[in-house]
């Protein structure tokens, strides 16, 4: 596996040692799956999902074939079935025996080949002649994997069959049916869109209903994260106080990808000791980078909508948007217009709504960077 240039890496996976933790929610996921479970993998955005999914895979051992598939970056079923035989051929091609049988029969339905130039896995296109060929190859695909041995495949993102425009009920029908044939092979269904993917696996009425086993992430605890940072300082004879570590983490709420970028800005400054001013430094460099961005984004929406928004970044997490208290700190008028306005930026994904440990809900700008941002301004 390569190694990072720098030990808290922000894009991709380079192995445990660069991977903080996860070892229950690891255990218990590589359990559900040699015991033939599948799986529904919930968290917010940028906690870990798609991480955890390679830590897994990691830790399977040589005997798994595994697939991994982002289907947000399929915009439709036939985008999916090219993907998918690409990822099976991906992932089948590190173990030779099968990888012949398979690209055998891949090369029956003339596909044209070409290999990423960044990553240099291959990419596939084949030009179906209708949706029933597709259904067909995606069923043979299927059955052949499963004929190689025990292996798992994760769909990541997987509520974005949803936005497909063909009729994706009637896929997700036949998909559970596909599914359920399979011996050897199991699924992880994974995404952060907490209320789509939710319909599709708890509702009686939807065709997956019931059918997996659901685990939930979520933030790496503050003493995981600190015995992680304060071990690649040290590996690498650089120093980091507690003090600074707790200042990182809160400022990053706890979330893994900002916790991520803030440690990779300030250990790539630090010589000797991450002192505050690194800190500062880093903080700033990572404002100054967003804010274009965040001045676009101001202009994309009405003025009241943007003190909507600015409202909730100050108040951190709020349990009751409609709340007289929150109004009047804010001047925002009328509970109407803020539910309005909180709609929008729900829709957005500006703003989200998460669970506390109680099972309150409450609402929470998504990007904590642009929270932080609105907080200081
Ligand atoms: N346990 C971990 N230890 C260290 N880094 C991690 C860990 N989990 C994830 N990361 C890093 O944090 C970043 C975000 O993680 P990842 O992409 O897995 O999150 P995600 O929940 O799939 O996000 P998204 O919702 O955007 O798909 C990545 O750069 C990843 O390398
Ligand atoms: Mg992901």
């Amino acid at each position: 596996m390569a190694e990072p240039f720098n030990p808290f890496p922000i894009y991709g996976y380079f192995g445990p040692t660069y991977f903080c933790n996860r070892d229950r929610e690891k255990s218990s996921i590589i359990s559900a799956l040699q015991n033939g479970r599948n799986l529904t993998l919930y968290a917010p955005r940028r906690i870990g999902k798609t991480g955890l999914i390679h830590h897994v895979f990691h830790h399977l051992g040589k005997k798994w074939n595994c697939v991994y598939l982002d289907v947000q970056e399929a915009f439709s079923f036939k985008d999916f079935t090219n993907a998918l035989l690409a990822a099976v051929l991906n992932a089948v091609s590190k173990n030779s025996s099968v990888l012949k049988k398979f690209q055998d029969w891949i090369l029956t339905l003339r596909p044209v080949m070409s290999a990423n130039p960044h990553s240099g896995s291959l990419q596939l296109e084949i030009d179906f002649a209708s949706d029933a060929q597709q259904r067909t190859t995606v069923k043979e695909a299927l059955r052949l994997l499963d004929s190689f041995g025990p292996g798992v495949i994760a769909l990541d993102e997987f509520q974005q069959i949803n936005a497909w425009d063909k009729d994706s009920v009637s896929i997700e029908g036949w998909l559970r049916s596909e599914v359920q044939h399979l011996k050897n092979i199991r699924f992880i269904f994974s995404g952060s869109q907490f209320h789509l993917l939710s319909e599709m696996f708890n509702s009686a009425k939807r065709p997956f209903y019931a059918s997996t086993q659901a685990v939930a992430i979520g933030k790496i605890t503050a003493p995981d994260y600190t015995a992680f940072i304060q071990h690649h300082f040290k590996d690498n004879r650089l120093k980091i106080g507690t003090e600074e570590i707790n200042q990182i983490i809160n400022w990053a709420d706890g979330n893994t990808y900002n916790i991520q970028l803030f440690c990779n800005r300030v250990f790539s400054k630090t010589r000797k000791e991450a002192t505050p001013e690194i800190l500062n430094d880093s903080i700033l460099e990572i404002y100054a980078e967003n804010k274009l961005s965040y001045l676009a984004l101001s202009t994309s929406m009405s003025k009241y909508q943007w003190r909507v928004l600015t409202a909730i970044a100050l108040e951190g997490k709020v349990y009751q948007t409609t709340s007289k208290d929150f109004i009047t700190r804010h001047d925002l008028g009328s509970s109407a217009s803020v539910l309005r306005a909180l709609e929008f930026l729900t829709s957005r994904e500006l703003v989200y709504q998460y669970l506390d440990e109680a099972g309150k809900s409450y609402y929470e700008i998504y990007d904590i960077i642009l929270m932080r941002w609105l907080q200081k301004k």
